[in-house]
C-alpha cells in the first residue's frame, strides 16, 4: 500500500480513539526508526517508553527467534522454563520483600490486579490515587486516572477511589484511613507532565500506609528498569512498596505487565485472578533477556547520565519559551509557556519524534541506549525550532 492508502485504511477502520501523526512507520533500528519513504528520525518517543534496548535489538531478536520455534503460548495452567526463569530474575531485582508477580499484557492489566489484591488482602474497598496521576484506561485503573476528558464519558467508575493532591505531605492525612486498602502513586508522574515525587511526599505516604494497615502500590508502568536513573524509581526514595506494578520496558517492546508482591498481600484464591495470554512462554522468554541485558550493561547508570547531560544541553539554550526543564534519567519534560503541540510538530519535521505530557509539556522517552551524538542532535534541533 502507498503511504496515502495505508493513513486512509487506518483512518477509515481504526478505533478512532487516538490522535494520529501523518507519518508510517514501517522500521526501527537502535534509537531510529525509517518511515516509508524512508525518512530516518531519532525516536524519542520508544513507543511511549517501552523500547528500552531501542528498536531490533539484538536480544530480543534471539530470544524471539529462540522461543517462537519452541514454544509460544502455555497459560499457567502448565508449568514453564521461560516462565520461572523470569520470576527467578524479577524476585532477584525486586527487594526481598516481593516475591510474587502476577504476569499480565499491559500497564492498566497491572494496575487492576494491584487494586484487586490490595482489596482482597486488606479485607477493605477504598483506593487513593492522587491528581494528574495516570494509571491506564481500563475501568478500575481508570477510577485512579485523573482527568475528566478520560473518565467522564464512562461514568460511574468504580466506586470508592478518592486523590489527594500529589507531593502535598500535610494533605493526606484527612484521606488515608483505616478504610484504606492501597494508595497508588507513581514516582514520576508521566502523563500528568514529568512531575518527580518528593522525598517528603513518599515518605509521608508509606509512613501513613503503614499506620493505616493500608497497601503502597508503587505503579512504575513508566518508570521502571532504567528509565529513571536506577532499575526503580523508588530507589531513589527511602521507601519500598507493598505492591509494584511494572509494564512498558519489562519486554523491549512487547506487551508484558507485571504486579510485584510480597507477604503484606498474601494468598491470593485460585482463580481469583488469571488471564489468558499472561506469562506466556514467548513474552517471558523476552522480558527475562532484557532486563539480565538492562543489569549486565547498567544502563540505569547509563540513563541517568544521559538524561542529565541532556537536561542541562536543553536548559544550556537558554529560550525564552521555556518555562522549566524536569525529569529524572532519561524521563524528561520540558514545559514551554505555551502550547507545546506546535513544537512537537516542528521537532518532527526536524528528524526528531517527542511526546506531549499535558497541553504545555513536551515529553522525551528515547531509548536507554542513545549516545552523545544523538543528545547533541537532540538540542540542535531544540535550539533550532525554539528560534
Ligand atoms: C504510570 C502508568 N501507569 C499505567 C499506564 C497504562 O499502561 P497501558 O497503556 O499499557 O495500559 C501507563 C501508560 O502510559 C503509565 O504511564
Amino acid at each position: 500500500m502507498e503511504p496515502k492508502q495505508i493513513i486512509e485504511a487506518e483512518d477509515q477502520h481504526s478505533s478512532g480513539t487516538y490522535y494520529k501523526r501523518p507519518v508510517v512507520l514501517v522500521r526501527g533500528e537502535g534509537t531510529r526508526v525509517w518511515d516509508i519513504d524512508g525518512r530516518e528520525y531519532l525516536d524519542c518517543t520508544a513507543g511511549i517508553g517501552v523500547a528500552a534496548l531501542g528498536h531490533a535489538h539484538p536480544v530480543v531478536i534471539e530470544a524471539l527467534r529462540e522461543q517462537a520455534s519452541r514454544l509460544i503460548t502455555c497459560q499457567e495452567l502448565f508449568y514453564n522454563d521461560q516462565r520461572a526463569a523470569l520470576f527467578k530474575r524479577l524476585d532477584a531485582v525486586t527487594p526481598s520483600s516481593i516475591n510474587r508477580f502476577f504476569l499480565s499484557n499491559s500497564g492498566a492489566e497491572a494496575n487492576e490486579a494491584a487494586i484487586k489484591f490490595a482489596r482482597a488482602a486488606t479485607g477493605r474497598t477504598e483506593i487513593v490515587a492522587t491528581m494528574r496521576g495516570y494509571h491506564g484506561k481500563t475501568l478500575g485503573a481508570l477510577s485512579a486516572t485523573w482527568g475528566n476528558d478520560f473518565r467522564k464519558p464512562f461514568e460511574p467508575l468504580v466506586p470508592d477511589f478518592h486523590t489527594i493532591p500529589f507531593n502535598r505531605p500535610e494533605a493526606i492525612a484527612d484521606t488515608i484511613s483505616d478504610a484504606t486498602a492501597a494508595v497508588l502513586v507513581e514516582i514520576v508522574q508521566g502523563e500528568g507532565g514529568v512531575r518527580p515525587a518528593t522525598e517528603e511526599f513518599m515518605q509521608a505516604l508509606r509512613l501513613a500506609c503503614t499506620e493505616h494497615g493500608a497497601l503502597l502500590v508503587i505503579d512504575e508502568v513508566q518508570t521502571g528498569f532504567g528509565r529513571t536513573g536506577r532499575l526503580f524509581a523508588f530507589e531513589h526514595h527511602s521507601v519500598t512498596p507493598d505492591i509494584l506494578t511494572l509494564a512498558k520496558s519489562v519486554a523491549g517492546g512487547l506487551p508484558m505487565g507485571v504486579t510485584a508482591f510480597g507477604d503484606t498481600v498474601g494468598q491470593l484464591a485460585k482463580q481469583s485472578h488469571t488471564s489468558t495470554f499472561g506469562g506466556n512462554p514467548l513474552v517471558c522468554a523476552v522480558a527475562e533477556r532484557v532486563i539480565a541485558h538492562i543489569v549486565a550493561a547498567d544502563l540505569p547508570t547509563h540513563a541517568a547520565e544521559h538524561g542529565r547531560h541532556l537536561m542541562n544541553a536543553i536548559r544550556g539554550l537558554s529560550k525564552p519559551q521555556v518555562r522549566e526543564v524536569r525529569g529524572l534519567g532519561l524521563m524528561i519534560g520540558i514545559e514551554l509557556k505555551q502550547p507545546a503541540g506546535k513544537v512537537v510538530r516542528s521537532l518532527m519535521d526536524e528528524g526528531i519524534l517527542a511526546l506531549l505530557a499535558g497541553p504545555k509539556v513536551i515529553r522525551l522517552l528515547p531509548p536507554l541506549i542513545i549516545e552523545a551524538s544523538d543528545i547533541d542532535q537532540i538540542a540542535n534541533a531544540f535550539d533550532k525550532v525554539l528560534t
